[in-house]
């Protein structure tokens, strides 16, 4: 059974438990993934000329930025350089999930959301206080909030391994097209506190959009563009764990 016939079928009512059981494991992690998922409306990612962005043109360690699920909602994207497997991402509310690992032609490329869960600092176009950290030694593939240095491991699906955040990066969903080599933004892993986020960053935020309506605009499209180019005031800080 393909994953598109258990879509059916599921659609179509039929129970779950019965699906399951005649099932190969795959599917079981596809339902456990899909489960955890926070959706939102789907949006192409795209260049700035508005024609689907080809992931395979990351260059490793360079990252960019997209918006969305909002226009006021950054999240970083980035070629780590590395196949990267799914993990399960533990939440200290007990809702943990799976997270489903790279994409890509290299299964290398992932996307986090920037608003940092401890105090929804974020890569601002303004002041860019979450960034990208590439491997150095012994150290790993870092996002780094420098207003109180949590660092998150961005190839264990944003698990915190320093500083004060009390839970991972919320993970970007993205279908990947490998015919097109093309990726739809399709919603979260994890928990993205859209909402503790705007109540945080509302004086910002009227700076920089004039209304918050326009900060809470829905992206149909979003737009992939160089982290220095969207972050104009970038900050770098001591990376820790
Ligand atoms: S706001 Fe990010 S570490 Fe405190």
């Amino acid at each position: 059974m393909d994953r598109r016939n258990f879509l059916d079928l599921l659609a179509r009512g039929t129970s779950l438990g019965l699906l399951l059981k005649f099932s190969p494991l795959g599917m079981l992690e596809f339902v456990r993934a899909q489960s955890s998922a926070n959706p939102f409306p789907r949006a192409l990612l795209v260049d700035k000329a508005g024609n689907p962005f080809k992931l395979s043109s990351l260059k490793p360690h360079e990252p960019y930025v997209f918006t969305y699920p909002f226009a006021a909602t950054p999240n970083i994207l980035v070629n780590v350089d590395a196949e990267l497997a799914p993990v399960d991402v533990k939440m200290p509310d007990g809702k943990n999930y799976r997270w489903t690992g790279g994409v890509g032609k290299s299964k290398s490329v992932v996307a986090y959301t920037s608003i940092c869960p401890h105090g929804y600092s974020y890569a601002a176009p303004n002041l860019g206080a979450m960034g990208y950290y590439k491997p150095e030694g012994n150290r790993g593939a870092r996002m780094v909030c420098c207003s109180h240095l949590s660092a998150f491991d961005v190839t264990k699906g944003g698990e915190v391994k320093g500083g004060p955040a009390p839970h991972a990066l919320a993970a970007v969903v993205l279908e990947y097209d490998p015919a097109k080599d093309e990726a739809y933004a399709t919603g979260f892993l994890g928990n993205p506190q859209f909402d503790e986020f705007f109540r945080a960053q509302a004086q910002n935020l009227r700076d920089l959009f004039r209304t918050t309506a326009r900060a809470r605009e829905e992206v149909a499209k979003a737009t992939v563009l160089p982290y220095a180019e969207h972050t104009k005031v970038p900050t770098t800080c001591p990376v820790l764990g």
